[in-house]
Formats: C-alpha cells, sequence, structure tokens
C-alpha cells in the first residue's frame, strides 16, 4: 500500500516518505554536503534497507536526490546497511553493509561492498569487498556491519562493528591499497563491549576521537538509561599496533532520542539519527517516521567531545533581559545567557496543560517529556525512563548560554558542548513558551532558521 507524507518538521531531515534510521555517507562533495540514510520507504516501520539522499549547500536546507542504493543484488539482496562515504580518483565512494539472509532468516550474512559514483547521484555497485574470508576467526558474519572509511598515509582503513561468537560487541580494522581489497589489522579496542553489539563505529583522525553506539547496553550509575547508547572516546589510532589509544570517554548526547553519529567527512561536524530504537513513533501517522538532528560542529576540549548547532540562522525575533520571559514559537532557536544562575525553568510548547519541561536541578538539567503530548513508549523499565525525565550535567559556570533548538517533533538543548535531544509530539496550538529565572543577569534570544521558499 503506497503512503503518504502528510506532516513533516521544518528542517529536520526526514524520509520523503516513510521510514529512515542512521545517517550514512555523509561527506561534502562537488560543493555540496551529502547526507544518505537508511530508509524504507514502503512503510512507516524498518523493512529492507535502502539509501535515501540529500543534499545542502548550508546544512540547513535539504533536497532530496533519488534513492541511491537499492537493495536486490549480489551481496546485498535483503538490504544494503549502514555505511559511509569517501573521496577518490573525483569519483564518490560508499562502502556499506550488504545485508543477505536465506527464507526464513537463516543463514544471515553482513558484508562490506562498495559502490561508486561519478556524478554523486546514480551509483554503481561493485559487490563484497570485505566477505567472510577477510572476517578473523571466532566472530559472527551474521553481525558484521557498518563500514566507516578513511584515508590515511597513502592508504585506505576501515573499522567495522563486529561480534565475538563468545562474547560482545567489537570494532575491527582493517586496510586497503585499492579499496577492494582489504586485510585485517587488529581487534581495535582490544576488549569487549558493555552492549551485545556494537554499531556504527565512526574516527575522525583530524581532531582525534571514536564514535560508537552499544546495543542492549546497562546503565552505569542511572547514567545512559537508552538500552541502546551512544559513546564518544578521545584518542586515536596507533597505526602500527592497529590500537586505538583511549584517553577519554563519555555520552554524545544525553537525550531520549539518539543514535548512530557519523562525521560529516569535509567538515567537523556531525549528524545522529533523532530517534530511538524499540519505541513507538507517533509520526507514523503523518507516514514518517525518524528524522536526522541538525548538524553539529564538533571539537575536542578537556578530554570532551563539544557540540554546537549549525544551522542558517534568521534576525532576532525576540530578545529581552527579565527574569521572565512569555513567547509564542513553534519552530526555531531559543538562546538564553545568564551569569552566575542558580535556577531556571523553561516550558517549551506549552498550552497550559502540556507542555515540555527543562529545570535547572540539584546542579544538573532535568529535561522532562512525560507532558509533552502523545506518549512514546519504550523498552526502559528505570525510574527516570518511565517518568520521562532525562539529564545532563550543567557547567557551573559563571557565565553560560543554553540553546534549544525547536522542530515540531523535536527538542535539542545544547549547553557547554554537552547536547540532550528528544523527540516530541504536542498537541496543535501548544506553542507557548515560559521560561522562569534566578540570575545575577540573563538575556532571552529567539530567532527563526532561514529556510528557502
Ligand atoms: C543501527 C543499525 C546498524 C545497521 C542499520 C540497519 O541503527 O542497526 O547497525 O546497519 O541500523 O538499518
Amino acid at each position: 500500500m503506497a503512503i503518504t507524507k502528510t506532516k513533516e518538521p521544518a528542517f529536520h531531515v526526514t524520509g520523503e516518505v516513510g521510514w529512515i534510521n542512521d545517517p550514512n555517507g555523509l561527506i561534502f562533495y562537488n560543493g555540496q554536503y551529502h547526507a544518505f540514510y537508511q530508509h524504507y520507504p514502503n512503510d512507516t516501520k524498518w523493512g529492507p534497507m535502502h539509501w535515501g539522499h540529500v543534499v545542502s549547500d548550508d546544512l540547513t536546507n535539504w533536497k532530496y536526490l533519488p534513492i541511491a542504493l537499492k537493495p536486490g543484488d549480489e551481496g546485498d539482496r535483503n538490504g544494503c546497511f549502514s555505511g559511509s562515504a569517501i573521496l577518490h580518483d573525483g569519483k564518490l565512494w560508499l562502502m556499506y553493509t550488504g545485508f543477505t539472509e536465506n527464507e526464513g532468516g537463516e543463514s544471515i550474512r553482513q558484508l562490506q561492498c562498495l559502490a561508486e559514483s561519478t556524478d554523486g547521484i546514480s551509483f554503481k555497485k561493485h559487490g563484497v569487498v570485505i566477505g567472510e574470508e577477510e572476517l578473523p576467526e571466532g566472530y559472527a558474519p551474521s553481525d558484521f556491519r557498518d563500514p566507516k572509511i578513511w584515508l590515511h598515509d597513502g592508504l585506505f582503513w576501515c573499522i567495522v562493528a563486529a561480534r565475538k561468537l563468545d562474547g560482545r560487541g567489537r570494532i575491527l580494522l582493517f586496510r586497503s591499497g585499492d579499496l577492494f581489497k582489504w586485510e585485517f589489522v587488529n581487534d581495535l579496542l582490544g576488549k569487549d563491549s558493555a552492549g551485545t553489539m556494537i554499531e556504527c563505529p565512526d574516527y575522525n583522525e583530524e581532531l582525534g576521537y571514536l564514535l560508537y553506539c552499544e546495543q542492549f547496553q546497562p546503565s552505569e550509575n542511572g547514567v545512559h538509561l537508552n538500552v541502546h547508547t551512544n559513546r564518544f572516546a578521545i584518542g586515536r589510532i596507533d597505526y602500527t599496533t592497529g590500537r586505538f589509544k583511549e584517553e577519554s570517554r563519555g555520552i554524545v548526547d544525553y537525550g531520549f532520542d539518539f543514535y548512530a553519529p557519523q562525521t560529516i567527512v569535509g567538515k567537523s561536524a556531525i549528524i545522529g539519527w533523532l530517534n530511538m530504537w524499540d519505541r513507538n513513533v507517533p509520526s507514523a501517522k503523518y507516514g514518517f517516521a525518524g528524522m536526522l538532528t541538525l548538524p553539529r560542529e564538533i571539537s575536542v576540549k578537556d578530554g570532551r567531545l563539544r557540540q554546537e548547532p549549525i544551522a542558517s540562522l534568521g534576525e532576532v525575533k525576540k530578545a529581552c533581559s527579565s527574569l521572565k520571559v512569555e513567547d509564542i514559537v513553534t519552530r526555531g532557536v531559543v538562546t538564553v545567557k545568564a551569569t552566575a544562575l542558580k535556577s531556571l525553568s523553561l516550558r517549551l510548547r506549552s498550552d497550559g496543560s502540556n507542555y515540555t519541561e527543562l529545570t535547572l536541578e540539584g546542579g544538573e538539567w532535568v529535561f522532562d517529556r512525560s507532558r509533552s503530548g502523545e506518549q512514546i513508549v519504550g523498552v526502559e523499565k528505570d525510574a527516570d525512563s518511565l517518568a520521562g525525565i532525562r539529564r545532563m550535567p550543567f557547567s557551573g559556570k559563571k557565565e553560560i548560554t543554553l540553546t534549544v533548538v525547536m522542530d515540531d517533533f523535536s527538542v535539542e538543548i545544547f549547553e557547554d558542548g554537552r547536547a540532550l535531544s528528544s523527540t516530541i509530539y504536542p498537541p496543535e496550538g501548544a506553542d507557548g513558551l515560559e521560561l522562569t529565572i534566578d540570575s545575577a543577569g540573563c538575556e532571552y534570544e529567539r530567532r527563526d532558521i532561514f529556510l528557502k521558499a
């Protein structure tokens, strides 16, 4: 049955219609930013994976291009899973996981495939290039996916998520001289992950960080309560040993809905999937499920990954400096600057009885979506998750800037380089904003995102 999209967020990427998950192949190529994403166009549920494709000049306004990869060929009969992009010989190359299974889901294989394009629009597939022969002994070819490729010292390097037959998730490092013939180098971290499987590893050689996600990972001291979590590790790969030397680690995003972040090749920025596995997606009734986050400028400082949202902003729509602010806003960027902040309460998308709330309590930010509108139910059973709550550390600095990016179905909150992102599905007309602050000084500013007609 054909589905149609009846609503969509103003500036967050969704599928043209249907389901999307991870961002894939993020790259600056031929003067434009290209973002691909895991996509099933025929339903609002996950299905045989395609690669959807959008392009942008400014990382704010995105335009659809035809679907870049469709499953059904040798090596990717049942799906084109996540992967990455690289420029080589003036062409755009995609490396992705080809998914195949026999009827009844037996004999699952996830192997790494290659495709190339000379125009950045249509892609020629080359089939499997990292297959079972390259997978070291003791690993499951049924859980081997999400290649991230880069160039270092004249060689191509690639990390792929894998699962040890007697253990948990691992990240495997491979190298190649020509993109087609690959050899295994080492098990990058040299130890089991805390989750049953690692997904979507990403490496940024220039800034020196590794990103990855863990499936079904128990929380640690009440932190990262999502059962599928996202992490950063600061450090670099030692190419002589093939091991990553970790200096510090942390969580990329503290919210309910953030997964599979990937760095844009050609820009120090990441984009993530603004959703989460194992939850209902209320927008399915509008013909779409899943969004991408706003791109975020990335830097590394004091052993931490720092993020700032990237968007072309319009003029200031409202500015004031007072302890109580009331405003009307559905979409846009709200910035609060405060000196010696003691307490803060921000209600967004409010109609009086429905609202999304951010408060500063006991030295941390507390985000509450329990009264946001339509309920989102996941598999998490801890008290915070059941209460619709997520927490993020507060910097406690004397001068702080809180940035809140709001779109029809999402809130992305930033303070001191940390981020907390969540979907929300408020009722029509719930557009009120109320801010109450106790601080030595404060400024409130709201801007639109600049959207081309
Ligand atoms: C992560 C993931 C990847 C896989 C893709 C399938 O969200 O599970 O590991 O390649 O989604 O759509």
